[in-house]
């Protein structure tokens, strides 16, 4: 990502990270560019947001005694987080423990004994220490039943550098969407939810430590009342949810990360907005290219179909798209680049006039040259064959710019020293 950003975004200050998680991408960048801007939903990340991009004053010796002490309590008395989740993702003893030291971090806190940033990184310190021993397969949505609840709770020392490069950091909890309205950045680094997992739901037990409202829990994961953390980004709503943060972002370049999930895997693995909506929203921004997270830009053809990667569309905002400019239409409609048998291209003004004007699900079922079902408007449109090269090649068409196909054809032509029709003519 470092290498994509540096070899082709010129000129950056500020970096907006808006669905940041857990912050290591925004903190990658944060001795590069002198201004940080990092944003999510989750109380959580919040706080270590405030413990890492801050620039408020802490003393770091107070924090280690404080640390110290927690590390070495007996806890008797039963609390809200003992009652809750004792012997389910904790032991007994570690749920005591917790319960104790989220209560007496507030308290300190409404003592005034530690501002707002050493508030943070104390919870974010016993955050991540839960974590680390936490009986879980890796989130919240179920503990193991005889799983190992013998681990010790352990706080750590946060590695927060003493001199802070922090100074004109921002940091939010809000929805990306709204906050987008009123943010600039040179860079605008989007990286939401792939699928219908919701982080509400995979780490609803930090946030509940993380927001310490002591909320009733529910049923055998004991989570609490999530609305109001869930996000559009894991519904139906994602495409449009996208269009509408694209349209509204201010800033030169817009950075997406998205993984290739696409229709394959479980149900609610599947991406929720496919690399062509995205190409087709960022492309109304400006220029777009698309990477792999190992830095091979699609254009060499080294992407190997099947694996799980991760995509970066990287847009020049404003910058001309030329990529859609000599794309042929007739009457407003593509033409199949296959010269296929059958083709209906020259018929498709007298076919889609047939046809409703909103169509929820459109198959074309003997799909060929897909002349018909590529110039369709519709919700879901579904493509079938028998043959099996012709959907190969038409998920190709899907995928890639018609410059990278003709760029991947003529190295070909070449490396195989074939004839090239267009200089033999
Ligand atoms: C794929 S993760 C980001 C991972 C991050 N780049 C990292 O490296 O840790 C998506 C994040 O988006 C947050 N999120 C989901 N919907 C959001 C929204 N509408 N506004 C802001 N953040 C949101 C989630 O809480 C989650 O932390």
């Amino acid at each position: 990502m470092q290498k994509v950003i540096f070899e082709n975004c010129k000129e950056v200050n500020s970096f907006l990270d808006l669905f940041g998680g857990i912050g290591n991408v925004a903190w990658s960048f944060n001795d590069i560019y002198s201004e940080i801007i990092i944003n999510d939903i989750l109380e959580s990340n919040y706080l270590s947001y405030i413990s890492f991009f801050d620039d408020s004053e802490i003393n770091h010796k107070k924090l280690q005694n404080y640390i110290v002490e927690y590390n070495k309590i007996k806890v008797d008395k039963e609390n809200y987080f003992s009652e809750n989740f004792s012997n389910t993702y904790f032991s007994h003893e570690n749920s005591k423990k917790i319960g104790y030291i989220r209560e007496d971090i507030d308290l300190k806190y409404n003592n005034k004994e530690i501002n707002d940033r050493e508030r943070a990184i104390l919870i974010t310190s016993l955050i991540y220490a839960m974590d680390s021993i936490a009986n879980t397969v890796g989130h919240y949505d179920a503990y193991r039943l005889n799983g190992d609840l013998e681990k010790e709770l352990i706080l750590g020392i946060l590695d927060i550098p003493e001199n802070s490069t922090n100074k004109n950091n921002r940091i939010f909890k809000e929805d990306a969407n709204s906050l987008v309205e009123r943010i600039y950045a040179d860079i605008v680094y989007i990286d939401p939810p792939y699928n219908s997992r919701q982080y509400s739901d995979a780490y609803h037990l930090l946030e509940n430590v993380a927001n310490w409202n002591k909320p009733k829990v529910y049923g055998v994961a004991k989570k609490m009342d999530r609305r109001n953390i869930k996000s559009k980004y894991c519904t139906t709503s994602a495409p449009k949810q996208f269009e509408d943060l694209i349209n509204k972002i201010n800033a030169k370049y817009i950075l997406v990360s998205y993984n290739n999930m696409g229709n394959r895997g479980a149900s609610r693995s599947q991406a929720k907005i496919s690399d062509s909506e995205i190409m087709e929203i960022l492309s109304t921004k400006g220029k777009v290219e698309i990477y792999e997270t190992d830095y091979s830009q699609f254009t060499t053809g080294k992407t190997k179909q099947g694996n799980h990667k991760e995509r970066l569309f990287l847009c020049y905002v404003g910058k001309k798209n030329e990529e859609y400019e000599n794309v042929e239409t007739i009457n407003g409609f593509v033409k199949c680049p296959l010269n296929y048998t059958g083709g209906k291209y020259k018929l498709l003004p007298q076919i889609i006039e047939k046809f409703p004007k909103k169509i929820g699900t459109f198959i074309d079922i003997f799909g060929g040259g897909f002349n018909v079902g590529a110039n369709i408007e519709a919700n879901t449109i579904i493509y079938n064959d028998k043959q099996k090269e012709v959907p190969r090649i038409i998920k190709l068409f899907l995928k890639y710019s018609h410059t990278q196909i003709i760029k991947k054809i003529e190295y070909n032509v070449n490396k195989y020293e074939l004839s090239n029709k267009e200089i033999s003519i």
